[in-house]
């Protein structure tokens, strides 16, 4: 098999993980090429763009797409990439796993696994109709919820849940104070549902949600809502596994995917050679998954896991000692 990829090594700690990522891709020799492109600040440096047209084109043309964090600079004119990306291809499903793994900070060692769905392309998030009055004291936001969108995410949720052996979906709302669009939401999801009487299907409103998270994690499988909810809720949900070095997350539309940690850019080390690549490498699982290749998806899954078990040369983030490439080279020992 011969698989080109995009890649985008970022900015930041983004080629410090990147590297150890195709290290440890390399290692199970699956022959995928890698088509180097740039977005965010490497690119601005380079080409004055942040997300140069070849960067656009060469995802179009090998549909899949590995990406380490970017930095968006503060300032007027420059929209999140990352929003920019989903947009252009219609990413429409952000699909994060928060799964517990041995000798983390996490308060839930063992009992958290569970996939959040959020639909990535509508609702209040992506700050369409913002508008603040000319004497600064009215802002105001339009939030469109559609039919299609909602479907098509809850949809989605189901499937996988099919797909992985997966025994419940939660649909997350507010449809009680937000009664046109959360409502529509859960309208269109209790339709939904109704097509799957092999999936069990709970409704939780949001609020309440965030607190059973905190309190009773393992009742959740599948959880699916809307952007902004969704957006708030996986970050609860990293936490819960120990942090946003263990994150990953997939943005998944009808015809490209592209993979990545939820994590940032992170600054603050960048460039010290500490950063936890586990994040982008169990993105890296969710793109084997995508590309069909399950069972070595699960080969990187374990290795990570066995790693995290020995406390095998981990990055400070999980009280370890060791250095990005070192714990990359601990996982791929174990390949
Ligand atoms: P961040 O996620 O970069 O960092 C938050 C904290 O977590 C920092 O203390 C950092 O050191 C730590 N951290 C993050 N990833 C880690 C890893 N792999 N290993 C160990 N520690 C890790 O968030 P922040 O500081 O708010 O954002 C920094 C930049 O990243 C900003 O320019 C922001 O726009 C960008 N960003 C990009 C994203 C993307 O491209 N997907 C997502 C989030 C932020
Ligand atoms: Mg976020």
């Amino acid at each position: 098999m011969s698989k080109t990829i995009a890649v985008i090594r970022g900015d930041g700690i983004g080629p410090e993980i990147m590297d150890a990522a195709l290290r440890v891709l390399d290692t199970l020799k699956l022959g995928f090429q890698y088509d180097f492109v740039e977005a965010g600040l490497a690119a601005l440096e380079k080409s004055g763009e942040l997300l140069p047209h070849a960067t656009l084109d060469a995802i179009a043309k090998h549909k899949v797409a590995l990406k380490s964090p970017l930095t968006t600079p503060v300032g007027e004119g420059f929209s999140s990439i990352n929003v920019v990306l989903r947009k252009h291809f219609d990413l429409y499903a952000n699909v994060r796993p928060a799964i517990s793994f041995p000798n983390t900070r996490s308060r839930f060692p063992e009992s958290v696994d569970l996939i959040t769905v959020r639909e990535n392309t509508e609702g209040a998030y992506i700050g369409e109709g913002q508008y603040v009055s000319d004497d600064g004291a009215t802002a105001t936001l339009t939030q469109k919820i559609t039919r299609r969108g909602s479907e098509r995410i809850v949809r989605y949720a189901f499937e996988l849940a099919r797909r992985c052996g997966r025994k419940k979906v939660s649909v997350v709302h507010k449809a009680n104070i937000l009664k046109s669009t959360s409502g529509l939401f859960l309208k269109v999801a209790r339709e939904v549902a109704a097509e799957y009487p092999d999936i069990a299907c709970n409704e939780l409103i949001v609020d309440n949600c965030c607190m059973q998270l905190v309190m009773r994690p393992e009742q959740f499988d599948v959880i699916v809502t809307t952007n902004l909810f969704g957006d708030i809720i996986s970050d609860l949900c990293a936490g819960l596994v120990g942090g946003l070095g263990l994150a990953p997350g997939a943005n998944i539309g009808t015809d490209v995917a592209i993979f990545e940690a939820v994590h940032g850019s992170a600054p603050d080390i960048a460039g010290k050679g500490i950063a936890n690549p586990c994040a982008l490498l169990l993105g890296t699982a969710q793109m084997l998954d995508y590309v069909e290749l399950p069972d070595e998806a699960a080969r990187l899954r374990k290795a990570i896991r066995d790693t995290l078990t020995a406390r095998d040369r981990t990055t400070p983030d999980l009280d370890g000692t060791g250095s990005t490439q070192a714990f990359a080279d601990a996982i791929i020992s174990r390949l």
